[in-house]
């Protein structure tokens, strides 16, 4: 069985960057594992090599037991793979390709990122090929946008919402007649409304093999044997309104929270006492080097005093969710865009489910 990982939380906080890391993790204990990543930082990008292929996996050397590939998804490209692969004839695939509605749809329609999010996923799991997939998840203002997504992007199938719209007797445009017409043509160009009804007609076909999948990916991501949520925050933010929130959908949903990882942590420098005992070196004035000790002195205990303040919170994290696994990832200090960082980052993150469930 392939397992999921998905992680999530809200922008900017590492999800793409501990995704990658947590793969690598998992390939380092004999995996075979894939990491769908959502816009990469460009290094990142780059150090996995997604940027050359796109939407394949493409193989990142590794000197481990497992073997690591990722990819980028590319929204566009998997609109239009699933059109290749699903629509049934030659002559509907190329008239959806070149409708103007699909162009919009498949481009800039909100949610329709974690749609295709979905048929990748789909894709990978179905294959057999790996052992663990790794969710990276699109930025998100709250996370629970996440999982909004996709149902809101069954509209876009949903014959009814726009056969309301365009039949002829009973439809709106019928009742307001050719003042709307006349201006949702104003509006979006005179071809809009005969795009959107082709699309329309050319996707009856299509649309209950879009539904069957992702009936199968929302099993998946609910299957709590199979897959598995983390949630990243940010260390200073670790109790915010969001992470709630994040936490009541997944206990709504019965699925499982696999983790937190609290990202970013303060290194605790250790003792600063003995800082303030070092000598001057040759040459130094007393008072010079008095001064820098004690500003060196201030930061180490202010560093301190942080981290220790990330711990508690920590340990409060723990306290209220029982048994669900705090993981501390520390900030490297600078931008993660290599295997290099993301070995360091590896080995703070959990071992592979394979290796803890089976
Ligand atoms: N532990 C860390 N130490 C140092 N830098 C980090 C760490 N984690 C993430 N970063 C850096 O923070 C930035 C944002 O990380 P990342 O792109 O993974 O966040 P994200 O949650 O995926 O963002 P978005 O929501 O935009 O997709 C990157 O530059 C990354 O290198
Ligand atoms: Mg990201």
């Amino acid at each position: 069985m392939t397992r999921l990982l998905v992680c999530a939380g809200l922008g900017g906080v590492g999800k793409t960057t501990t995704s990658a890391a947590l793969a690598l993790r998992c390939a380092q204990e004999g995996d075979r594992v894939v990491v769908l990543t959502i816009d990469p930082a460009r290094r990142l990008a780059d150090a996995l090599g997604v940027e050359r292929l796109g939407n394949e996996p493409v193989p990142v050397p590794l000197d481990a037991p497992g073997t690591l590939h990722a990819l980028m998804l590319d929204r566009k490209a998997t609109w239009d793979e699933v059109i290749r692969r699903y629509a049934p004839s030659d002559e509907i695939r190329d008239r959806l390709l070149g409708n103007r509605y699909y162009e919009q749809v498949s481009t800039r329609l909100g949610g329709s990122q974690e749609y295709m999010a979905n048929e990748k996923l789909y894709q990978l799991v179905q294959s057999g090929a790996w052992d663990v997939v790794v969710l990276d998840t699109p930025p998100a203002r709250q996370t629970v946008e996440f999982f909004r997504a996709p149902e809101r992007m069954r509209g876009v199938f949903d014959q009814r919402v726009l056969e309301g719209l365009l039949r002829p007797s009973k439809g709106l445009l019928a009742m307001a007649g050719r003042r709307v017409t006349g201006l949702l043509r104003r509006i979006a160009g005179d071809h809009v409304l005969g795009d959107i009804a082709e699309f329309f007609s050319l996707t009856t076909g299509l649309s209950a093999g879009f539904r069957e999948r992702h009936r199968a990916v929302h099993e998946w991501l609910h299957d709590r044997e199979r897959t598995g949520y983390y949630l990243v925050t940010a260390a200073r933010n670790t109790q915010s309104h969001d992470v709630r929130e994040f936490l009541g959908v997944l206990e709504g949903r019965q699925m499982r929270l696999a983790g937190f990882f609290v990202n970013r942590t303060t290194r605790d420098p250790g003792l600063v006492e003995p800082i303030a005992e070092l000598q001057p070196p040759a040459g130094v004035e007393g008072v010079v080097w008095g001064r820098a000790l004690d500003g060196l002195v201030a930061s180490a205990a202010a560093q301190r005093r942080e981290a220790r303040r990330e711990g508690e919170e920590a340990a409060a994290l723990v306290r209220s969710h029982g048994q669900v696994p705090v993981w501390m990832i520390p900030d490297l200090g600078e931008e993660v865009r290599d295997l290099r960082g993301l070995t360091l980052l590896a080995r703070f993150l959990p071992p592979s489910p394979a290796t803890v469930i089976a």
